[in-house]
């Protein structure tokens, strides 16, 4: 009897532990394998039910979940949006723990500062911590699987190595330049636009909801960049004054905060050309502020960002991912009302210029 109340004790005890493991213990400043990454999620949820809410919007190759956390105010109302996903390459371990971060940050900010509550009244922020899931638990193997890139498809019959480089594989001139098709390379582009289920559930999800997305930031490492569109030099988007100047500005407020040096620019200009790029792709749906970021660092431990890193990387990165979000908020609601104000303040002046005339 006494050994069963014990026995019942320790588990009601382990129970109560399980349940205390709260976000607000969660390590931001380590690198996290897959399991932990939805546990995370999964927590999150749990912690800000008026708010979080996870999303499953495709499987991957090997049939795990990929799943994203829609944050923003219930307000009942359509709202637009912001997209962001991390880790579509499995190697660029920063890139996850700033979906992780910015997260976070977005969660503690709506609580103290209006402009972020505003924000979240307004558009619903859509956060892929990890795309190529694949890809990433691959990469946690071991030291020799650590670089690995492309997601875990397996090749053609006649090929013998796994992987389609998904930043390659989206339908957006596809095949045409700065690829390969030899399925050993970490550029292959896969067998056809779109062949890879991520790369599908990318499309569908973003797709259909194209009219509401006001962003669609993609996040990579590393060089230190912000690219936009096109990849390739013989296309040139009819917004590229704009995005170039939202982007210098983001790079303006990277280095703000630590210093850093980011490079703005298209990728034929500052990296080199290629096709079936996510932000490509966005851009020809229609979506207006469509980037890359290249994050820490410059190439002195590159894929293998040292864990002091991830603070500042991820603080630097936060204040230009930013600015970029506000000014398409503010260009969509602020301008909105700025824009009727000059209607009706044209309309008082005409009425006022007819009354002068009558006179
Ligand atoms: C690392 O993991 C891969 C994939 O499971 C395996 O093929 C390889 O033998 C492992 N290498 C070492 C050094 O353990
Ligand atoms: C740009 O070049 C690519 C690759 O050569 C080609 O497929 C595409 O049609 C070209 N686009 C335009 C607008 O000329
Ligand atoms: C990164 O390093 C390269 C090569 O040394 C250099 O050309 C480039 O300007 C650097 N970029 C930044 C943003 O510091
Ligand atoms: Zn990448």
């Amino acid at each position: 009897m006494l050994y069963s109340v014990g026995l019942s004790f320790v588990v009601l005890l382990s129970v109560i532990g399980a349940a205390t493991v709260d976000s607000g213990e969660y390590d931001y400043f380590k690198y996290h394998p897959m399991s932990e990454i939805t546990d995370w999620m999964t927590q999150l949820e749990k912690e800000n039910p008026d708010i979080v809410t996870i999303m499953d919007y495709g499987k991957t190759y090997e049939k795990k979940t990929i799943s994203l956390l829609k944050i923003g105010v219930k307000t009942g109302e359509k709202k637009k949006a912001i997209w962001m996903d991390c880790g579509i390459h499995a190697r660029e371990w920063i890139a996850p723990a700033f979906c992780q971060y910015f997260v976070r940050q977005i969660l503690d900010a709506y609580k103290k500062d209006p402009k972020m509550e505003e924000m979240m009244k307004n558009m619903d922020f859509y956060v892929t911590p990890v795309l190529n899931m694949d890809g990433y638990t691959f990469s946690w193997t071991n030291d020799s699987t650590r670089l690995w890139r492309k997601n875990r498809s397996p090749g053609p019959k006649d090929c013998d190595c796994y992987g389609t480089d998904l930043n390659r594989n989206f339908d957006a001139f596809w095949g045409t330049v700065g690829v390969s098709f030899d399925c050993c390379s970490i550029f292959y582009c896969g067998s056809q636009a779109a062949s890879e289920p991520e790369t599908q559930a990318v499309t569908y999800f973003v797709g259909t909801r194209k009219e509401d997305f006001l962003c669609f930031l993609t996040i990579h490492s590393y060089g230190q960049m912000l690219l936009l569109p096109y990849g390739l030099p013989n296309v040139t988007d009819p917004n590229y004054k704009e995005l170039m100047e939202v982007g210098l500005a983001a790079a303006e407020a990277i280095k703000k905060v630590h210093g850093m040096d980011y490079t703005v620019g298209t990728s034929p200009d500052i990296l080199y050309e290629f096709s079936g790029s996510s932000k490509d792709w966005s851009r020809l749906q229609g979506i207006p502020f469509t980037y890359t970021f290249e994050l820490r660092d410059n190439g002195t431990y590159a894929f293998k960002l040292p864990e002091d890193q991830i603070k500042p990387t991820c603080e630097e990165a936060y204040s230009g991912a930013l600015h970029i979000i506000t000014y398409a908020h503010d260009k969509t609601f602020n301008g909105a009302v700025a824009t009727a104000a000059v209607t009706l303040w044209t309309l008082v002046l005409a009425v006022g210029v007819t009354g002068t005339n009558l006179m």
